[in-house]
């Protein structure tokens, strides 16, 4: 049977169509008139503060809105307000609670030209970019919604000997952080959040410093949709000031993160130094991920999905394609349509609709993706493709150009390069099952592509690749809610899966009641 619980993915928007264009141009310029800012949210206030510039990294001359960020006293006020109601939130019960959510998800909706207006300036996504994650958040909400009601809408009945009754309830832990990353600003974070609510917890969230005003919008939609006030708090500002005081309160019952591998390790080790009660971290980090062209493999599908994978997002995604794997026999031909693919794609401002490929987040991510490819080029290793980036565009913002490298050697990747570079490495057809074991050997266990149409082929790399989600003659990236539940494992992650009918589990405490009657 298939699991489909009653609701519907976000139908989203045509965006080819010329008439939806205009209308939503029209509604996002209207929307971008009015001022954004952020400050952390207690209790459902603003509390304001001591205001900067949050910029647009296509154009750093832009300022798009203001940020403000907590100060300790606002962490203290959110983790007493979210004690004080967490418990009222519990006990209004699953389905009460996915009326709500599925409230937040109208909203979303309804004020979309905003989130569009905002993903594109403040985070640098592209047009289609951002529709797609206005969906995804949207789906999420809906989703978990739908899981709430059925696992949170009351006990399950077990079996037991006559005289007595017993049963299973899964119940809130407390209040949970949320600290969410800036690549997926607006549905990483309100995932994260609508999960924890979904199974009775309070919230404090802890947007990324790059992307609090998208963060902001979103929470005051909760609120306005009903989440009551001391439930959700907003706690914008630096990570290891405000992530690492919410790690070492032992008023913080659980901790949902997404973001470096290296991030999770230090909340790992403050969650085991802290005193007070042991509590779950779910931590969705980084990938090296890898995809496999064999020979019987279709050039032009290969091309147009490495396309997608690699450097769509502008590579910004935990499960971009970063190690291209070509059997040797095809790779010149796929190198050759794939640098002429290259060559044309369209690196620019992300609110043109022909944009392909928009800016990285910052100053640091640019340099850090720089130093990477002078790394390649100073070890010999030959670019075999690059896209164009007008001079006025690099001036203006932190625009990386897409760049595909041939590497001697997967040694030659040693971290995560979260940006649009593309290293490519042949193997022969014998090697098959050394190349799956290599990339295995990584360590990160995200995702994985294969290119084949042996089944074989297929059946072999799935049955031995330890990752989370391996796509097959597809590209790689963009898991659906309730389709493709994501996250990954190893150094990727502790599970559970994103959009996955297991994923609130790890939020809950589960409670049995037992009674000789
Ligand atoms: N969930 C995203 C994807 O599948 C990555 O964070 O691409």
């Amino acid at each position: 049977a298939i699991y489909a619980p009653e609701r519907m993915n976000s139908a989203g928007m045509d965006l080819t169509d010329p008439l939806v264009i205009a209308d939503l141009d029209m509604r996002i310029t209207k929307a971008l008139a009015q001022p954004a800012d952020a400050s952390a949210i207690v209790g459902g206030r603003d509390l304001g503060g001591d205001f900067r510039p949050v910029t647009n990294p296509a154009d750093r001359s832009m300022t798009v809105g203001r940020v403000a960020e907590a100060d300790t006293a606002a962490v203290d006020a959110a983790l007493d307000a979210g004690i004080a109601a967490q418990p009222a939130w519990d006990a209004a019960g699953g389905a009460a609670r996915a009326d709500v959510l599925d409230a937040v998800a109208v909203r979303f909706e309804a004020d979309q030209a905003r989130a569009f207006g905002l993903l594109t300036r403040e985070a640098g996504k592209t047009m289609g970019d951002a529709l797609a994650e206005i969906r995804e958040a949207v789906d999420f909400l809906r989703y978990y919604a739908a899981r709430a009601r059925a696992d949170f809408s009351g006990p399950l009945v077990l079996p037991g000997p006559v005289g007595e009754s017993n049963e299973i309830r899964l119940a809130g832990r407390g209040v949970f952080a949320c600290i969410s990353p800036w690549n997926f600003p607006l549905a990483i974070f309100t995932g994260q959040i609508a999960a924890a609510l979904a199974a009775g917890n309070a919230v404090v969230a802890k947007p990324a410093e790059q992307t609090p005003l998208i963060a902001a919008w979103a929470v005051r939609h909760m609120l306005a949709a009903g989440v009551p006030a001391g439930v959700l708090a907003l706690l914008p500002g630096d990570g290891a000031r405000i992530g690492g005081r919410l790690v070492a309160d032992a008023r913080v019952a659980g901790i949902a993160f997404t973001g470096s591998t290296e991030t999770a390790r230090a909340i790992n080790r403050g969650l085991a130094g802290r005193d007070g009660p042991i509590v779950p971290l779910i931590a969705e980090t980084g990938g090296l991920n890898a995809m496999i062209v064999d020979s019987s493999a279709l050039p032009e599908q290969v091309v147009a999905d490495v396309l997608i994978s690699a450097f769509g997002s502008a590579g910004q995604r935990c499960s971009a394609l970063r190690l291209l794997c070509v059997q040797e026999d095809v790779a010149e031909r796929i190198e050759t349509m794939l640098a002429g693919a290259m060559a044309v794609l369209d690196v620019g401002d992300p609110m043109r609709l022909a944009t392909d490929v928009g800016p990285v987040i910052d100053a640091e991510a640019l340099a850090m993706l720089t130093d990477h490819v002078a790394a390649l080029e100073a070890a010999g290793q030959p670019r075999i493709a690059a896209a164009p980036v007008a001079e006025a565009t690099a001036a203006a913002g932190h625009f990386m150009a897409p760049v595909a490298y041939r590497i001697d050697s997967p040694d030659r990747l040693t971290r995560e390069v979260f940006g649009p570079v593309l290293h490519v490495w042949r193997y022969k057809a014998r090697d098959l099952d050394a190349v799956v074991r290599r990339i295995n050997g990584f360590g990160y266990g995200l995702t994985m592509g294969v290119h084949s149409r042996i089944d074989q082929t297929i059946r072999r790399v799935a049955a031995v690749a330890k990752v989370g989600n391996l796509y097959v003659n597809r590209s790689m990236i963009g898991a659906v809610v309730g389709t493709q539940p994501f996250g990954g494992e190893g150094l990727s992650g502790t599970g559970p899966k994103a959009g996955g009918p297991r994923y609130l589990y790890r939020f809950a405490t589960e409670r049995v009641l037992s009674v000789n009657t």
